[in-house]
């Protein structure tokens, strides 16, 4: 209860820095022009790094009413890192939000849990919250059940940051993501209300009951309320129908 619902739109590798100012304009048109009360509701978008800056830009200059963030950062500082986005750069954006640990990260990338944790501790040195994700594969389903991975992703994920006060956590199963087959709301309230103890137990009661806990995975305008009306489940991270404007404002107008 209290916590501030957060409807993410995680683009992925898609739309230009032309597309994204079109995008990002319309959506707040739509936003603005529908029925809901739009101000209790954080709507972030997460467009590619060479967007940033003019998302940035034309949000800061039009006060709009939509928040921003990367879907990656570096676990490294500064230096002979070739290709990589530092917090430090991110910052200097005043970019609010980082995604890090998305399974596309994790399985395309072979992203290690000590890499992710190393993120984390990255993104909160620089007061950048992040968006940690977290979720199993079919496979583990079966072999461990639906909290077990989930549970000993984020545990490894904030090894680095016991002192962390603001993040928001992701829980995506990897058999959700793209598939059409999003998990049911009260399988989403369930791996949502272990991750929120694992909150507890690593950084206090006090943020673990502030920390949004989002699901992902095939979210859409039509399935978006079962899932807000879960007591441990505060929003969702959206993929592929958060490039339809229709779509994801259909779903920040999830009541
Ligand atoms: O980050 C977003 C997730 O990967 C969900 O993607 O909504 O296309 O299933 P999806």
């Amino acid at each position: 209860g209290g916590r501030v619902p957060f409807i993410a739109g995680n683009w992925k590798m898609n739309l230009d820095h032309l597309q994204a100012i079109a995008f990002v304009q319309k959506l707040a048109w739509s936003l603005k022009d529908a029925t809901h009360d739009y101000s209790a509701t954080e709507v972030v978008v997460f467009p590619p790094f060479t967007d940033l800056r003019s998302v940035q830009t034309l949000i800061s200059a039009d006060k709009l009413e939509l928040g921003f963030g990367a879907q990656d950062v570096s676990e490294h500082e500064s230096g002979a890192y070739t290709g990589e986005i530092s917090a430090a750069f991110l910052k200097a954006l005043e970019t609010p939000y980082v995604i890090v640990g998305h399974s596309e990260r994790r399985t395309l990338h072979h992203e290690t849990d000590e890499q992710l944790a190393a993120k984390v501790a990255a993104a909160v040195k620089h007061g950048i919250v992040p968006v940690i994700c977290v979720g199993e594969t079919a496979e583990d389903l079966e072999k461990h059940g639906p909290s077990a991975v989930p549970v000993a992703q984020l545990r490894a994920a904030l090894a680095q940051a016991a002192d962390a006060k603001d993040i928001v956590v992701a829980y995506e199963p990897v058999w959700a993501i793209g598939s059409g087959q999003a998990a049911t709301p009260e399988q989403a309230e369930q791996v949502a209300a272990q991750l929120r103890i694992v909150l507890s137990e690593v950084l206090g009661e006090d943020v673990a009951q502030a920390t949004r806990v989002l699901y992902g995975g095939s979210v859409k305008a039509a399935n978006i309320a079962g899932f807000m009306r879960q007591p441990n489940v505060d929003g969702a991270l959206v993929g592929g129908a958060s490039l339809d404007i229709a779509e994801f404002s259909g779903i920040a107008q999830f009541l």
